[in-house]
């Protein structure tokens, strides 16, 4: 059941698809007022949501701040990280309950984190709904809200493959030399990503004569071992006169005003740029159809960047600080004036008045961006996705993004931004999972191996084998890094046979997908979803329920030969080394020590369940959907699961001939 609370006068989001009847009694479980409500939470209440956020699966314990932000750092004193995504879900002894603020501003969550037990809201201001979400169980609350908010992104099925990227492949050479790379090595990939060096000067749809002389014809010889070209999109549009983006965002009147109703100016890779205004419709179809210009030179797959959006500085506040620091030449600063002046200099970036000084037209009226902050890059995914749709009804492209809010899931999928090649933030990819899943977010990932700082082979092991179950899997790396390709590394052999697994159990895991999609489920899920009775479960964080069948607990520590798992119920363990090479073992319920040498992937079966598992393959072309093994934990009577299949391109989820039936008998 749902209800819908309305305060103030909201600026229309567009988040949710449901146009629900408005409540006017009390809001149940909370007290206070639109401006902060309060919950008490009980000892051992449960909170789960907020999507892509920092901390635990429980986010019990520190408080977040939706507010869409660039910031690389995802230390644990965090706030912010690049997703505003506003719902929660109380499970708790005195109720069970999720909430919902469809609002674009800042929005504080105090989970605990100034009191223990109390739970507090505050948004920016009081114009938005609430909406309150109740049900039998955490899952059938999630799908209630997932029905609210719309049917979540499915990409094509090639977006399942393995990706590889770098910032950057900065020439042709560069990207076939990647491909040869897998290729020689018997490395699967479906997919190479362009980071910002393909355009020409960081221009928006525009392609660098020199690096890339021929794009078309490179695409289409990657296109021959089945590799797709992914190629970024920034926010920034290049203040370019005579590029055909700056020229007809300007004619269309398309960009960001300020104050004065001038066009906003800002500084990103590009230099000095303008922003699109994704709150008009027109500038949304007018930037949606740039697209075209790479998807007629044979591309079928992008991802959105710098979209908080992400401000090196605006020019008039380094003028400021550097007439400042101009000034500063003759005098002998104090402590005081020195570290009020490095604020200033770190504070050029992404800063609050700079937000406050841009305005979009937001069905027909000024809006400050402040009020919809979190909508920005979420309307920059939606200008892609609702024009393709429009333009190709029939054929799914692949988008993801880095900022996002609720919504934008109907549109595309998200990557979790700039993480580390840290052993705590593989951790950090696993818990955000499931968050991400409940706000809608099935397409999802974190950079495989980590983007800031090196990653050791070790660790890029590990990380592969928890992607094995992403669906995004992407290994993306900055520069100045170590090289993170799988075949740099002596360990080359071992990652190829861990990447075939990901296709062996492709057709399991694009099964389960796009099932969830349409069932608006979770495709990871916390074990308490699963197994709410049992208090221990209820306790794990680096353990996921996955799909219908499969429980999957990676290692997350350096140097460790194996990991502890908890089994709510006896559960038949897989140990991989390759499709072709695994053994089988039934473990009772309880606590175990399980070995998992490096270059082993353990995952768990349920009771009654089967999982299909095919050969590894290079690409996801070429994986074989018919001659399948039958993986299951049945041990009497029968077992059976329903595959769901497709031509990975189309839009008919629904034919009758998608789905077949496995059965197992014993
Ligand atoms: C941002 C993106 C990162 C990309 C880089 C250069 O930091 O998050 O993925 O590689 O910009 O475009």
């Amino acid at each position: 059941m749902i209800k819908r609370f309305r305060f103030g006068t909201p600026l229309p989001t567009e988040s949710v698809v449901l146009d629900l009847p408005l409540c006017e009694e009390a809001v149940p479980f909370l007290q206070g007022t639109p401006a902060c409500f309060t919950y008490l939470l009980g000892e051992d209440d449960l909170v789960f949501g907020l999507g892509e956020s920092i901390r635990g699966i429980n986010k019990r314990g520190w408080h977040y701040v939706s507010f869409c932000s660039d910031d690389p750092n995802h230390t644990e004193d965090k706030t912010s990280l690049y997703g505003a995504h506003n719902f929660l879900l109380v499970d708790g002894a005195a109720g069970r309950f999720g909430l919902f603020w469809d609002y674009a501003g800042r929005v504080e969550f105090d989970v605990g984190y100034t009191r223990r037990d109390l739970l507090q809201i505050t948004p920016a201001d009081e114009n938005y709904d609430l909406y309150v979400i109740t049900g039998e169980s955490d899952v059938e609350i999630v799908r209630a809200f997932r029905g609210l908010i719309g049917k979540s992104y499915i990409p094509p099925k090639w977006a399942f493959g393995y990706g590889q990227s770098r910032w950057s492949y900065p020439t042709e050479a560069d990207v076939r030399a990647v491909a040869r790379g897998h290729r020689e090595n018997g490395i699967p990939l479906d997919s190479i990503y362009l980071d910002i060096d393909y355009m020409k000067d960081y221009r928006d749809f525009t392609v660098d004569p020199e690096k890339f002389p021929d794009l078309q014809a490179l695409a289409a010889e990657l296109a021959q071992d089945h590799i797709h070209l992914v190629p970024i999109i920034d926010a920034g549009v290049k203040i370019e006169p005579g590029d055909p983006t700056y020229e007809s965002g300007k004619a269309g009147g398309y960009f960001c005003k300020n104050a004065q109703g001038e066009d906003f100016v800002g500084a990103v890779w590009p230099g000095l740029v303008h922003f699109p205004d994704f709150f008009q419709k027109e500038a949304r179809r007018w930037f949606g159809e740039r697209y075209q210009t790479l998807v007629d030179q044979g591309i079928e797959g992008f991802w959105n960047d710098m979209n908080e959006p992400a401000i090196f500085y605006t020019p008039g506040r380094l003028r400021a600080v550097l007439d400042e620091l101009s000034a500063c030449q003759s005098i002998d600063l104090n402590l005081d004036q020195f570290f009020a002046l490095k604020d200033k200099l770190l504070g050029l970036s992404n800063n609050l008045e700079d937000y406050r000084s841009i305005y979009h037209q937001v069905e027909g009226q000024m809006v400050c961006h402040e009020q919809v902050h979190n909508l920005y890059g979420a309307n920059m995914t939606r200008a892609a996705g609702e024009t393709f749709e429009a333009l190709y009804p029939d054929h799914r492209m692949l988008f993801f993004s880095r900022a996002s809010c609720i919504g934008a899931h109907r549109y595309g999928g998200i990557w979790y931004g700039d993480n580390q090649s840290w052993w705590s933030h593989l951790a950090m990819n696993l818990k955000m999972l499931p968050s991400a899943n409940m706000c809608g977010f099935l397409f999802s990932g974190a950079d495989l191996g980590g983007f800031g700082s090196s990653a050791t082979e070790d660790l890029l092991l590990r990380w592969l084998q928890l992607g094995v179950f992403t669906p995004l899997m992407r290994n993306h790396c900055a520069m100045g890094n170590r090289a993170q390709e799988a075949y740099q590394f002596s360990e080359a052999p071992a990652m190829a046979k861990i990447l075939g697994i990901r296709y062996g159990l492709l057709p399991y895991l694009y099964s389960e997908f796009v099932k969830a999609a349409l069932a608006d489920d979770m495709l990871f899920r916390p074990m308490h979803f699963d197994y709410p009775d049992d208090p221990h479960a209820a306790q794990v964080e680096d353990q996921l329920m996955l799909g219908e069948g499969l429980m999957i607990a990676p290692v997350l520590e350096q140097n460790a030969t194996g990991r502890y798992v908890y089994l709510p119920e006896p559960m038949k363990l897989i140990r991989m080394r390759s499709t072709d090479d695994y053994d089988q073992e039934v473990l009772p319920a309880g606590h175990h020590y399980v070995p998992v040498g490096l270059r082993e992937l353990i995952f768990f079966i349920r009771p009654g369940c089967v999982v299909p598992l095919t050969q590894a393959a290079m690409s996801v072309e070429e994986i074989d959907s018919e001659h399948l093994t039958l993986l299951h934990f049945v041990e009497q009577g029968t077992g059976s699961y329903v595959l769901y299949d497709d031509d990975g391109y189309t839009r008919d989820y629904q034919a009758p001939d998608h789905y077949r039936t496995l059965t197992v008998s014993v």
